[in-house]
């Protein structure tokens, strides 16, 4: 039976996880918030990966190494930029929630880390994003029974409280 659980903090301290989905754009040629993060904590092997990759479509995913971060492998989700909610955004947000995890199961990961995909620079409200992000895990998860534990990590105490209320709904 598999888990979605919540954590507090910065993602790249998960050393359990077998991939760490980045919330990229769709250049995967890095950026800000967590995905400055990933690749500071990679190192500059990952974009060097990145760049073979070709770019990722927006509710898409795709898979590389993980440089210097104690997990297998980075899975690079793009999701929507938030334009008023009645661009195709929620149905952007649910594909690459399920893209990232249908590969993270092609390449036998049991414990995948996601942060709040399109919660920051990409400007989805917290709430409407946890709503739709742990909607798209349960249905994904209900066809992927290898994957053991899915956990979201949150960077601050609000974003993890809206979840949690994502999570309990
Ligand atoms: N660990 C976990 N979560 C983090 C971290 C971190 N180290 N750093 C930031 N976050 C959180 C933010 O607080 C936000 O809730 O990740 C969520 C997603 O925010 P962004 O990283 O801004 O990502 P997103 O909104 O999807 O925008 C993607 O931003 O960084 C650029 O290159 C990226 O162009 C892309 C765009």
């Amino acid at each position: 039976m598999s888990t979605i659980v919540l954590r507090l903090g910065d993602i790249t301290t998960d050393h359990e996880a077998d991939a760490i989905v980045n919330a990229a754009n769709e250049r995967l040629l890095g950026g800000g918030g967590v995905d400055g993060a990933i690749h500071r904590a990679a190192g500059p092997g990952l974009l060097d990966e990145c760049r073979t990759v070709g770019g990722c479509p927006t509710g898409e995913a795709r898979i590389t190494g993980a440089g210097r971060l104690p997990v297998r492998h980075v899975i690079h989700a793009v999701g929507p930029v938030w334009q008023g909610g009645d661009r195709g955004e929620p149905e952007l947000l649910a594909d690459c929630h399920r893209a990232a995890l249908r590969i993270a199961a092609a390449n036998r990961c049991r414990i995948v880390a996601f942060p709040a995909i399109s919660t920051g620079v990409y400007g989805y409200p917290v709430q409407a994003a946890a709503e739709v992000a742990i909607g798209a895990t349960r249905a994904a998860l209900r066809e992927l029974p290898d994957i053991e534990e899915v956990r979201f990590w949150l960077f601050d105490e609000r974003a993890h409280a809206v979840f949690a209320a994502a999570l309990d709904g």
